[in-house]
């Protein structure tokens, strides 16, 4: 069972009031029935009110105040995530001949501040660029980011043509997902929201291209529900539009298409977070909690050759870092601060370990004119 969200103090019920009445003016506008993709979206994005946009503290550091936050991600937890990460990062950049780096979705900079200088050890003063869609998380990575020293520039779209590195911690499960129900009568219906003295699911026939995306994906299953990333999937296999030469690494949690679909995940994969508790219904207070769903990285994988991009390797968060030479980082740096050595190592713990971070979140990597970078010598590509 699910652990009860903490009460919502004053000013949280404040602004998710805020965001509701936003939402129901667009579900008016829409006819009284919204498609959840454009809920999600919506609860998320919605400029200046949306879980994203609005200033609250959304993800942090271990050491902040304990129960400011909702999560926390494999860059705020430790450092050595970012520095490991340099390795791979470095082999594409090198084989791509560019020092440009692409960071999708950058929340607080946590991962920026760790990757750069450990480029910049490895002898790479490379050129980074952030695209993120919230102008409050764009304020923070500027504010965290300024002592560096480092070229950094923040981009509003995606570049026309790009060679080197693409990366996304974390991003692909924040994407506005679609969701569907099997019907007792092996039809496809999709599931959106209607309000009748509060949030309601409702289901409604799927369009006919929405049903065939849902047929490819899985048999019928009546009652079945869950969910298809079609934004992410037109991200990736667009990234086949602009890649010139490089790689791209997304990292979540997510599984191949098997388990993702597996006729025991009856109620799909979204799960909510709010201040570190998680919970598995996104119709409560829209706007105040994150909302993800895992990623289906078969669908990825597809996208990427949709895109005419190759797959260049695929497996788990723990055999990537482990491979990427974590724990040789780790104990070279053991000497220069054997004080804080324990602490971390308690850190990289949670990011390799199975019961934590280590199995269920995975790395693709995709790309084009290059070799695999380091991190995927225990490949499991073929299971997508
Ligand atoms: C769960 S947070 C992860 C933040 C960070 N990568 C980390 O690991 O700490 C998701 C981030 O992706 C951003 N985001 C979501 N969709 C995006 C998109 N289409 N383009 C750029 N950024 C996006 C969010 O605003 C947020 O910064």
């Amino acid at each position: 069972m699910m652990p009860t969200p903490p009460t919502p103090g004053p000013e949280v019920l404040a602004q998710a009031a805020e965001v509701e009445t936003h939402l129901r003016q667009i579900l008016e506008t829409a006819g009284g029935w919204l498609g959840f993709d454009a809920f999600m979206h919506e609860a998320l994005y919605a400029p200046g009110l949306g879980y994203y946009a609005a200033g609250s503290r959304k993800l942090a550091a271990p050491t902040d105040a304990a129960g400011s936050s909702d999560f926390i991600t494999a860059p705020e937890l430790s450092p050595w995530f970012g520095h490991t990460l340099a390795g791979p990062v470095a082999d594409i950049l090198h084989a791509s001949g560019s020092p440009e780096v692409l960071e999708i979705g950058a929340g607080t900079g946590a991962l920026a501040a760790s990757l750069i200088p450990a480029l910049r050890t490895a002898g790479l003063e490379v050129r980074y660029a952030i695209l993120e869609v919230s102008a409050d998380l764009r304020q923070r990575q500027q504010e965290r980011l300024a002592g560096l020293g480092a070229n950094i520039e923040w981009r509003d779209t995606l570049p026309d043509d790009f060679a080197g590195c693409v990366v996304a911690n974390e991003v692909l499960d924040a994407m506005p997902v679609r969701l569907f129900r099997w019907s007792p009568e092996g039809t496809v219906l999709e599931r959106g929201v209607a309000w009748h003295d509060g949030w309601q699911w409702q289901d409604r026939p799927a369009d006919a291209g929405f049903a065939a995306q849902v047929r490819e994906r899985m048999p019928p299953l009546p009652g079945y529900v869950s969910e298809i990333n079609l934004q992410a999937e037109g991200w990736i296999q667009g990234l086949g539009r602009w890649l010139r030469r490089g790689g791209a690494l997304f990292i979540d949690y997510g599984f191949p298409r098997h388990e993702y679909y597996h006729p025991q995940r009856l109620a799909g994969t979204l799960m909510c977070h709010f201040r570190h508790t998680a919970n598995d219904n996104p119709l409560w207070l829209p706007g105040v909690q994150d909302i993800t769903a895992h990623v289906d990285f078969t669908a990825m994988a597809d996208a990427a050759l949709a895109g005419s991009l190759e797959v260049l390797g695929y497996t788990s968060q723990a055999a990537f870092l482990l491979d990427a030479g974590l724990l040789q980082h780790l104990d070279a740096w053991r000497a220069q601060a054997p004080a804080d050595y324990l602490r971390e190592l308690d850190r990289v713990q949670k990011l390799v370990s199975e019961a934590e971070m280590g199995e269920l979140f995975k790395v693709l990597a995709v790309g084009r004119g290059i070799d695999t970078p380091r991190g995927f010598g225990r490949d499991r590509s073929h299971t997508l």
